[in-house]
C-alpha cells in the first residue's frame, strides 16, 4: 500500500518542478478511474472528498473504498485529503477515518446558514488552522490551510466576496499556523461558471506569494477548464427546440426528432421547452490549462479539479442513455462514466507534469511523518 502524506508528495513535486492533480471523488467508478489513470502514467495522486462527499457515500463508504483503490493500486503514491474541511471537529473525524491529509478551510465562516459563506477575519482563520495543524501533525497528517476567498455559485465553499490572497499576509499566516500547503485566491472559483469571456487568473500574484514562502507549496482550488467541446457535447442530450412548419404545424424538436402537437397542448409543449431548454448549461469558460502550467512554473503543486470530473461523468451517462433509451442496467452508463474520469485524468496528469514520478520516492508512513514534524 503506497498511502503517503500530502506534505511528501508536494515537496516531492517541488523538487521535480511539477503539479499533482487533486481529484474529488464520491462514488466508487470515480475513485477507480482516477487510480487507473495515475497507475498507468506512473504518478502520484490525490484523491479528495468534500465533506458533503463524505456525507453522500457514507463515512465508512468512502473509506473503505479509498482503502481498496490503494490495496489495488499499491504503486500509486496517494494522499487521501479532505477538502474544505469547515471545522476542526470534521477534520478530526476524517483523520480518525484515515486521512492522510487534511485542508482546513478558515477563510470562510461555514457555520453561517446564508449559501455563499462570509470570509472570517485573518485572526480567525489562523487560530482555527493553527488548531488543526497541532491536532494533525501530532498523526503525521499533513494540513493544507487557505488565505483569501474564491467565488463559485454551485457550492457550499463559494464565498459573498472574493478577496484576492494578499502575499504579505500569506507569509504571516504560513509563519503563525504552520500549515504545510497553502490554497490561495488568484481569480480561480469553484464550479462550471467561472469567467463569461475571458479568463483573468493573476499569475503575477502566484509569484509574488512564491517568492515570499518559497518552502510552502501552493494550492490551485477552482481548476477545471470546464472545456467547451465538453459543455456543448452536453448541451445536445438536453437540447429542446420548438418550431412551426407546414407539415403538421407546431412541433419540439427533442434530440433530433420532431413531435407534432395540437394547439391545445401548447402549454405542456411549453412546459417541457422550459424543463429542458433552460437548463441547459449557460456559455462559460474555465481555467487554461497553460494558465495552470505556468502557476506550477510558479510554486502551485496541488491543483484541484471536480467539475472537469461532474461534467464528464455526466456528459458519458447521457450518451449513453439517450441514444441507447432502452438500456436499462446501471452498469451500462456506469462503466463508460468510469472510463470518462479514467481519460481527463490522464489528460491533466500528462498536462500537470506528474507522470512517470511515482517511482522516483518511496512513501514515508504517516508515523515517519511524525517524526519529521516532532523535529
Ligand atoms: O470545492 C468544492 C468541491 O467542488 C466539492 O463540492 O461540496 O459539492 O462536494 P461539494
Ligand atoms: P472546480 O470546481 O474548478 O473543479 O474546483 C474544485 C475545487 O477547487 C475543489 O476544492
Ligand atoms: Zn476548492
Amino acid at each position: 500500500m503506497a498511502l503517503a502524506s500530502l506534505k511528501q508528495i508536494l515537496d516531492e513535486a517541488a523538487k521535480g518542478g511539477y503539479g499533482v492533480g487533486a481529484f474529488n471523488v464520491n462514488n466508487m467508478e470515480q475513485i477507480q478511474g482516477i487510480f487507473k489513470a495515475a497507475q498507468e502514467l506512473e504518478s502520484p495522486l490525490i484523491i479528495q472528498a468534500s465533506f458533503n462527499a463524505v456525507k453522500y457515500a457514507g463515512l465508512k463508504f468512502l473509506q473503505h473504498l479509498m482503502k481498496a483503490a490503494t490495496e489495488t493500486y499499491p504503486d500509486v503514491p496517494v494522499a487521501l485529503h479532505l477538502d474544505h474541511g469547515p471545522d476542526f471537529d470534521r477534520c478530526k473525524t476524517c483523520i480518525e477515518l484515515g486521512f492522510t491529509s487534511v485542508m482546513i478551510d478558515g477563510s470562510l465562516d461555514y457555520s453561517s446558514k446564508e449559501k455563499k459563506k462570509p470570509a472570517r477575519s485573518f485572526e480567525d482563520n489562523v487560530a482555527v488552522t493553527k488548531q488543526v495543524v497541532d491536532y494533525s501533525h501530532q498523526f503525521g497528517v499533513s494540513v493544507e490551510g487557505e488565505l483569501g476567498t474564491l467565488g463559485g455559485i454551485e457550492d457550499e465553499a463559494s464565498a459573498q466576496k472574493v478577496m484576492l490572497t494578499d502575499p504579505e499576509q500569506a507569509n504571516a499566516f504560513v509563519e503563525q499556523t504552520g500549515v504545510d500547503a497553502l490554497a490561495v485566491a488568484i481569480g480561480t472559483s469553484h464550479g462550471a461558471y467561472k469567467f463569461k469571456e475571458k479568463p483573468i487568473i493573476d499569475i503575477e500574484r502566484v509569484k509574488v506569494i512564491h517568492e515570499k514562502i518559497p518552502h510552502t507549496p501552493l494550492v490551485m482550488h477552482g481548476s477545471s477548464s470546464v472545456p467547451m467541446e465538453l459543455t456543448e457535447k452536453l448541451n445536445t442530450f438536453i437540447v429542446v427546440s420548438k418550431g412551426k412548419d407546414d407539415e403538421g404545424g407546431p412541433y419540439i424538436d427533442f434530440l433530433g426528432k420532431k413531435y407534432y402537437i395540437d394547439q391545445d397542448y401548447s402549454i405542456a409543449r411549453d412546459m417541457v421547452y422550459d424543463l429542458f431548454f433552460k437548463n441547459r448549461l449557460k456559455k462559460t469558460m474555465g481555467v487554461p490549462i497553460e494558465s495552470i502550467q505556468m502557476g506550477i512554473r510558479n510554486g502551485v503543486r496541488k491543483i484541484n479539479v471536480d467539475t472537469d470530473g461532474r461534467l464528464m461523468v455526466t456528459t458519458a451517462i447521457l450518451e449513453v442513455l439517450c441514444s441507447q433509451p432502452e438500456k436499462f442496467d446501471p452498469r451500462d452508463y456506469l462503466e463508460p462514466s468510469r472510463e470518462a474520469i479514467y481519460n481527463m485524468v490522464k489528460g491533466k496528469i500528462l498536462a500537470f507534469g506528474s507522470a512517470g514520478r511515482s517511482k522516483d520516492y518511496k512513501p514515508k508512513s504517516l508515523k515517519r511523518m511524525k517524526k519529521v514534524y516532532e523535529k
